[in-house]
């Protein structure tokens, strides 16, 4: 039996009459990350649940989005991108990874979120028994991506304290009803930073297999490895013509509120993924993606400084969970840290113990169980983001001080 990757809590289920849920939609619940950031709000708490940021965007997009609504900048954007984003979006991919061209004519489709590109990916490219394998811990939104498109998931663990995978494990998961393999590097929750080596096997398996690689990269430029250290599956020998990478400006540059994303994948992929986003939501807000253009535009020193500023906050948070007796997994990208919290709740009740920390404590994180598809495995660990100022993280440092 296959697992389901519905998420840790059951869904509510289908009961009849005119209050019944689709099947589908039966088989999952709300997200537990956006719950604990309502819970957070109700508790006065720190909010290092739902990873977003306490701080600004850039003034560059902030001035790009104001005169494109000035200059009436209102109706409907074309439906796969407004052509100046997608040229920018295209150029900023060749300057920060020469060697890699993407036409933004027929290869990019914009669209509402790194959400939205993933649902439609799956939606537009995989059929309903084809399976697709996801890497576990897995982000929340991939189950009901699988759940909502019919994909048959397979799971593939990701092993502490590395977060490296067992490559037999990985090839036994490959089978004739491969569509897709999921990756996300770097990696929501554990900070992974997926390898040459990592991603060349994938690319083997992904020809052998005819297989597409669905690379959701929303944290490309938030890692602590240096220059390099992150490396496109698209880019990987094998991958060029098989790979859909899925993007957004809510990470990067602190707008997650946006809701302005993209995919860039071959043209034929891409028609389907565009056909679909069409009948999702035709397209993303137009003056936001004017301001995308002025993103697109930021000078590398930008993205230097942004990985630089994001380490420190890892560096500050780290340290002060470790004080306070959680065991630290310190993430190589991405801005959330996975604890192992077994010293501070021996019952091993992740969902009780967050709740306890958000009520009690004042600081709001994930449990871990949101992660897998058997709540067992996440009920030792809890999830903390650090997208925030450094008053933010002391605050929360102070209260989690005192539960030891
Ligand atoms: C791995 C990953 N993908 C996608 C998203 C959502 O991206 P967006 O806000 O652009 O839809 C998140 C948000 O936390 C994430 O962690």
């Amino acid at each position: 039996m296959l697992p389901s990757l519905a998420g840790s809590r059951p869904g509510t289920g289908q009961v009849p009459g005119p209050a019944r849920l689709s099947a589908k939609a039966s088989t999952f619940t709300e997200s537990v990350i956006r719950d604990m950031t309502r819970l957070a709000v109700a508790h006065d708490a720190v909010n290092l649940a739902q990873g977003f940021p306490d701080f600004s965007c850039p003034v560059e997009l902030k001035d790009a989005a104001k005169a494109a609504i000035d200059a009436d900048v209102n109706q409907y954007a074309i439906t796969w991108g407004a052509p100046a984003f997608r040229a920018a979006i295209a150029a900023k991919v060749a300057g920060a990874y020469p060697g890699w061209t993407v036409d933004p004519d027929t290869e990019i489709c914009v669209t509402c979120g790194a959400t939205e590109a993933m649902i439609a990916t799956m939606l537009g490219l995989v059929d309903p028994g084809e399976e697709v394998i996801f890497f576990e811990p897995f982000y929340e939104n991939y189950g009901p991506d699988a759940i909502l498109s019919g994909a048959t998931p397979r799971l593939v663990k990701l092993r502490a304290p590395d977060w490296s995978f067992d490559e037999a494990e990985l090839r036994a998961a490959f089978t004739d009803r491969t569509r897709a393999i999921v990756i996300n590097t770097p990696h929501n929750p554990t900070g992974k930073m997926f390898g040459r080596a990592e991603l060349d096997l994938i690319a083997e398996l992904c020809q052998r297999y005819d297989a597409l690689v669905v690379t959701d990269e929303i944290y490309e430029h938030i890692q602590y490895l240096g220059p390099g250290g992150h490396i496109p599956p698209a880019t990987v020998p094998g991958l060029e013509d098989r790979t859909v990478t899925v993007n957004a400006l809510s990470k990067t540059y602190a707008v997650t509120g946006w809701r302005v994303g993209w995919t860039i994948a071959p043209a034929a992929l891409t028609e389907g993924i565009r056909k679909t986003h069409d009948f999702l939501t035709v397209g993303a807000a137009a003056p936001l993606q004017a301001a995308g253009i002025a993103a697109m535009g930021l000078p590398a020193a930008y993205y230097a400084e942004l990985a630089e500023s994001y380490q420190a906050r890892r560096d500050l948070l780290c340290a002060a969970l470790a004080d306070v007796g959680f065991g630290v997994s310190r993430p190589d990208g991405a801005y959330y840290v996975m604890c192992d919290t077994r010293a501070l709740d021996p019952a091993g009740d992740d969902v009780a113990f967050a709740r306890h920390l958000v009520a009690d404590i004042g600081v709001a994180c994930v449990p871990g169980s949101s992660f897998f598809a058997d709540p067992a495995d996440g009920r030792h660990i809890i999830r903390f983001a650090f997208p925030k100022r450094e008053a933010t993280l002391l605050e929360a440092a102070a209260r989690l001080r005192t539960l030891s």
